[in-house]
């Protein structure tokens, strides 16, 4: 079978597949901190169902996946998936998003088992803010999961920083000092209106061109765009002369990157999400515990893909994406 090409000619070669809603923290950006209603156990995938979908995937040219979640350490038995995902010929990349609370222990058995790099979201190096972010999260094991996916050899480990101003906006400089002597890559992420969590963090939006003005003056450089920089991802990279980090920022609001996309989304549930900022979706599940063959889950992916929407809508209309939490679709 072909490979997986959207209507606008945009071929997908990227699966970000959430393995569960659930997560040890809870960011206010992320999930609302009350009526978060959890998905039941037994909607999710089994590690062996989300391996069915994934190899079919890989087979119809996707190389990249992306573990997500909720928080993707906190679902058991993740490490043998790992392997399995592993062992499948067509796949190239396999990373995971993590907070980092639970890598210090399993960062190298991660590594092992087939996790060649990590994006860590790590919003405030001050325990107190950090806490207001993410209620209650302890940013020590973190700081130390981190260290330990430098150790074991990941790479490019990736740290994410949701930017809010009057929150955190103070700590763009010791952030980026942070990632530079770690020789972590460092993206500045402005706030995203998914869902009504999300909404609410952008009382607290700062554009990115602030963030870069704020990083000229501290480097006191120009920031300059890095060659293939742009890539098909969400982030636009600067090459600065203190080390060989990248430094990027997420500035979703922009659409920059929708010409270039390059990905979709699997749901815990199984569901097929084609775009971040749009409620289009396909369930696979139904298909995959009804008997379909190989052929004929491939032919619903291949219908869904020819669904894909040109680009996301959070300039039209926050109502229409208000009712979905970042959470469960793993960012
Ligand atoms: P790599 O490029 O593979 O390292 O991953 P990534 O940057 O796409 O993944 P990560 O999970 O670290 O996400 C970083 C930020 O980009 C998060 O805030 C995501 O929500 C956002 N993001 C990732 N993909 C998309 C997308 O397709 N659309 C939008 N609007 N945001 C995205
Ligand atoms: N806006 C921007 N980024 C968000 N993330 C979660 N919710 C939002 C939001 N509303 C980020 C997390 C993590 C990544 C996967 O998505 O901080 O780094
Ligand atoms: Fe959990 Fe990540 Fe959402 Fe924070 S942003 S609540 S760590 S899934």
């Amino acid at each position: 079978m072909a490979g997986l090409i959207d209507p606008f000619q945009r071929i997908i070669r990227y699966l970000r597949v959430s393995v569960t809603d659930r997560c040890n923290y809870r960011c206010f950006y992320c999930m609302p901190s009350q009526g978060m209603e959890w998905e039941e156990r037994a909607e999710f995938l089994t590690f062996e169902e989300l391996t069915r979908i994934i190899r079919l995937f890989t087979e119809l040219g996707v190389d990249k996946v992306r573990l997500t979640g909720g928080e993707p350490l906190v679902r058991r038995g993740l490490l043998d998936f790992v392997k399995q995902l592993d062992a499948l010929p067509g796949l190239k990349d396999l990373s995971m998003s993590s907070n980092a609370h639970l890598l210090g222990n399993q960062a190298a058995d991660l590594k092992a088992a087939g996790i060649s790099r990590v994006n860590i979201s790590l919003d405030s190096l001050k325990p107190e803010v950090f806490r207001r972010i993410t209620v209650n999260g302890d940013l020590e094991p973190v700081l130390q999961g981190i260290d330990a996916a430098l150790k074991a050899g990941m790479h490019p480990v990736k740290i994410n920083m949701v930017v809010m101003k009057g929150l955190n906006d103070g700590e763009i400089e010791t952030m980026l000092d942070y990632a530079i002597e770690r020789g972590a890559d460092l993206r500045y992420i402005e706030t995203m209106p998914i869902g009504e969590a999300g909404i609410a963090g952008t009382d607290y939006y700062m554009p990115a061109v602030e963030i870069l003005a704020r990083l000229k003056e501290h480097l006191g450089e120009e920031l300059i765009p890095a060659k293939g920089g742009k890539g098909a991802g969400p982030a636009r990279y600067y090459q600065i002369s203190s080390g060989p980090v990248r430094v990027g920022v997420i500035s979703a609001l922009s659409r920059h990157f929708c010409d270039d996309c390059n990905r979709v989304r699997l749901t815990a549930k199984g569901d097929l999400v084609l775009c971040l900022g749009q409620e289009d979706r396909v369930s696979l599940r139904d298909g995959l515990r009804t008997g379909y063959s190989d052929d004929e889950i491939k032919k619903e992916i291949l219908k869904a893909i020819a669904r894909k929407p040109r680009s996301h809508e959070f300039n039209d209309d926050n109502s229409r994406v208000s009712l979905r939490h970042m959470s469960s679709l793993g960012g």
